[in-house]
């Protein structure tokens, strides 16, 4: 599809993240230009430095997106803003209340403060399919159920959830009129993230779009960070000749998306005229357990023997299950995820074969142990 203009003026926060780095590609081969707001947070950014991935003509500002001043000033010339300045572990989000709220919600209301003086046109921020909760499931009638909850110590009664006379549910793709059912702290904060947007966007005059994005992979994750990003995870422990761990019995479904994927996304949802006002579920469309994805990344890691160890233990926050229905993006936006798994996982064996990644993932697992959020 074409832009509607090219040469726009484009502000990520966020934008030395994974993603943004992705969409900055995308945005400069288009022809547009690229400011980025990012404090290289030290838990993605190894020493606070800027990633080798940021490409050189993007225009780099550091600061915090609470701090009104530098986001004033970089809003200053900007025709759309990408809000993807966020903290994003589930798992830490429930002990690290304050910073994700702060970052994420704090955050997102500074950056409203500042566009009410100086409005763009379209704002598209990155939302989570964690505001879900529990996706939609279908029970042993055929009937959808939208309210499936997981039991407390779910292990000892099987890891997935039940209707209300204790009978299996089977997940169901997951559409956007789903309610939401907010199970931590990040998915909180994203809710009350898209929800500003799509608020507070229009009653000033700007188109608010909300992507819901699945789990992004790809070369460029933050390898070393521990809280988030199971494949990210996995790799960093196999490229040091460790087992993954699996939390639950493995058999959590989870639908992985290509982040060039993710980045035609936020594309679309900039460009796209019916866009605004819109909420979309953001992934590939095809779903797998986290046991096969650790056997398969192992594979084309050239790691085929280091077993996973699954752990029998659940974090705090997780959901079980949320397979995702894509159809909204596709009939509204054109989108379709063109990557294939198998290939994107050797791709990103490749890269992380390339890459010094520092395991922190029994760090970052006993920090949940001490707060007993593993259970
Ligand atoms: C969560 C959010 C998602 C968000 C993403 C990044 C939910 C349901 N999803 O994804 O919207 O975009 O964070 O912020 O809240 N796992 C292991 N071993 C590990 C690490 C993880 O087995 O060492 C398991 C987890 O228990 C989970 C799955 O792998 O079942 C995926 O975990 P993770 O990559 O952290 O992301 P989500 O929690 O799915």
């Amino acid at each position: 599809m074409e832009a509607e203009r090219v040469g726009e003026r484009l502000l990520i926060t966020g934008g030395a993240g994974f993603i943004g780095r992705h969409l900055t590609h995308a945005l400069l081969r288009r022809g547009h230009y690229v400011r980025i707001l990012d404090s290289l947070i030290e838990q993605v950014h190894a020493n606070g430095a800027p990633p080798s991935g940021l490409h050189a003509d993007a225009e780099l500002r550091i600061g915090d997106v609470r701090d009104a001043s530098a986001v004033r000033s970089a809003l200053e010339g900007i025709d759309k803003v990408v809000h993807l300045a966020a903290e994003v572990g589930v798992g830490q989000s429930m002990y690290a209340v304050d910073r994700y709220v702060s970052v994420n919600d704090l955050g997102t209301a500074v950056l409203f403060q500042q566009l009410i003086d100086q409005p763009v046109r379209r704002v598209v921020m990155a939302s989570s399919m964690s505001i879900y909760g529990e996706g939609l499931y279908r029970d042993t009638d055929g009937r959808l159920v939208q309210d499936a909850v997981r039991l407390p110590r779910m292990g000892a009664v099987g890891w997935d959830p039940v209707d209300r006379q204790g009978r299996p549910l089977v997940p169901a793709p997951t559409p956007e009129w789903k309610q939401p059912a907010l199970a931590s702290v990040y998915a909180i904060t994203k809710y009350a993230q898209e929800r500003l947007t799509l608020t507070l966007a229009p009653a000033y005059g700007m188109e608010g779009v909300a992507l819901r994005l699945w789990n992004a992979y790809g070369p460029g994750q933050a390898l070393s960070n521990p809280y988030t990003g199971v494949l990210a995870i996995f790799a960093s422990r196999l490229h040091n000749n460790q087992p993954p761990m699996i939390f639950e019995d493995g058999l959590q479904r989870r639908d992985f998306v290509h982040v060039e994927d993710v980045a035609q996304a936020f594309m679309l949802a900039l460009e796209h005229p019916r866009a605004p006002g819109g909420v979309f579920n953001i992934a590939s469309g095809d779903d797998r357990t986290v046991s096969d994805v650790a056997v398969l990344l192992a594979a084309a890691m050239g790691r085929p023997g280091v077993a996973p160890e699954i752990t029998g233990k659940a974090r705090a926050g997780d959901i079980r299950h949320c397979i995702p229905d894509i159809g909204l993006a596709q009939e509204v936006l054109g989108y379709s995820a063109r990557r294939d798994f198998t290939e994107g996982l050797v791709e990103l064996a490749e890269w992380v074969a390339q890459q010094q990644a520092v395991d922190r993932v029994q760090h970052a697992r006993r920090e949940l142990e001490a707060r007993g959020l593993v259970a």
